[in-house]
């Protein structure tokens, strides 16, 4: 994979590099709630700005349908990379239309423009080879160079991530090379003890990603909503709690197959539940009651794991070389059931191990909590690409970047 240095020393002054990022950050209306995804693409942005390209920078955020839809507005984004970068950010209101042509030609050496959420044109997501080849075609006419550093959404094979790096020359930029370069340290050669926290909703989201780990992980300490199609699976009671009934089987099988491989699977021995959702506007008190976890009452749903679970998984990390998590442990948004995904975190901190955090939301979550990020070994930016790599499947974004 040639990096962004190969192309810096080959000369990129008064080029046009575009800068293909993951700027999909969180937003409350339009106010960022965690910028991490800027602030880790943003040295490479000014890495090439200083050496005088022209750069344009390109990102989905949200799932639009392929139209303009102004709640998935990049502005916010561009305005904070600004800032970010110290030095004014220009900003198309389209992708390739007018505004981003005139955008690019206005812009001097050193300069950097945004060009406004790829998705808002449908070719970008589109299946068909010949829609997506097309928008990438006009990608390419507004830049000479490529750089790919959008670890998020390599894992998607979009036209702005597969099919435009075959269009212009091309390079990995340092959040890509950072971002695999620790990913690699999971899956060559892993130190062990290695245990993984998988949290998070839906267990169907990481039925891939346990299958795989099965083969590698020394535990695996679960989590976040999709515990009780586990707990259900063994048999408890789990009131009106999360549950993908269709994935019971593959649960069942999973955890017949850590017993038979000596894989540790953990599960929560203790969960805060209520009757209801707690509001996540007014995040008004939500009395949650702790009870074991093989005995939720009918009527509650499990909304974190609780106290006694906290102590546990952080003694099961406590020992651990390496420590993957990904997924909250429970509602973390609500200060009531916050505290199983601090604990997590917590131990992660404590770990002498290298412990690295992968996923949009732990890896919000571990900032929107406090956490100074420099106490873990690495937080990744991307949540299904992380978790698509550690499956050991091509990414198609990595791939193009190859050739
Ligand atoms: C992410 O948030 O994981 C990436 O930005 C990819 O977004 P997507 O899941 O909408 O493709």
């Amino acid at each position: 994979m040639k990096t962004i240095d190969e192309l810096l020393t080959d000369g990129v002054a008064g080029k046009r590099v575009l800068v293909r990022a993951d700027l999909n950050v969180p937003l409350d209306g339009t106010t960022i709630t965690d910028d991490g995804r800027i602030r880790a693409v943003a040295p490479t942005i000014a890495k090439l700005a200083e050496a005088g390209a022209r750069v344009v920078v390109a990102s989905h955020l949200g799932r639009p349908k392929g139209a303009p839809d102004p709640a998935f507005s990049l502005a916010p984004a561009a305005a904070r990379l600004g800032e970010l970068l110290g030095a004014p950010v220009a900003f198309a209101t389209d992708t390739v239309g007018e505004s981003a042509r005139a955008s690019v030609a206005a812009l001097a050496d050193g300069e950097v423009a945004v060009i406004e959420n790829l998705r808002f044109n449908a070719g970008e997501t589109s299946k068909d080879d010949a829609e997506r080849g097309a928008f990438a075609d006009e990608l390419a006419g507004l830049a000479d160079l490529y750089v790919g550093d959008g670890f998020g959404a390599v894992h998607r094979k979009h036209a702005s991530v597969f099919d435009l790096p075959a269009r212009l020359p091309h390079a990995a930029g340092y959040l890509i090379a950072t971002e695999v370069g620790v990913l690699k340290k999971l899956t060559d050669d892993v130190k062990r003890p290695y245990a993984v926290v998988l949290g998070g909703a839906k267990v169907s989201d990481k039925l891939a990603v346990i299958d795989h780990l099965l083969e590698r992980a020394d535990r695996i300490l679960v989590g976040g909503g999709m515990v009780f199609t586990f707990l259900k699976a063994q048999g408890h009671e789990i009131g009106s709690s999360l549950v993908q009934e269709d994935q019971i089987p593959a649960v069942q099988e999973y955890l017949t197959r850590a017993k038979e491989r000596g894989v540790e699977f953990v599960l929560p021995v203790d969960v805060l539940v209520a009757a209801e959702f707690p509001d996540l506007k007014t995040k008004a008190p939500a009395h949650p009651e702790t009870v074991a976890a093989d005995a939720i009452p009918a009527g509650r749903m499990g909304l974190d794991i609780g106290p006694e679970t906290g102590r546990l998984y952080a003694s099961k990390l406590a020992d651990a070389a390496t420590v993957f998590w990904n997924g909250p442990m429970g509602v973390f948004e609500h200060p009531d059931y916050a505290e199983g995904t601090r604990a997590v975190a917590q131990a992660l901190v404590d770990s002498p191990g290298f412990s690295v955090v992968g996923g949009g939301d732990s890896a919000a979550a571990v900032r929107i909590l406090g956490f100074d990020e420099n106490a873990f070994g690495h937080i990744s930016t991307g949540g299904g690409a992380s978790l698509e790599y550690l499956e050991g499947k091509t990414l198609p974004g990595l791939a193009a970047l190859e050739d």
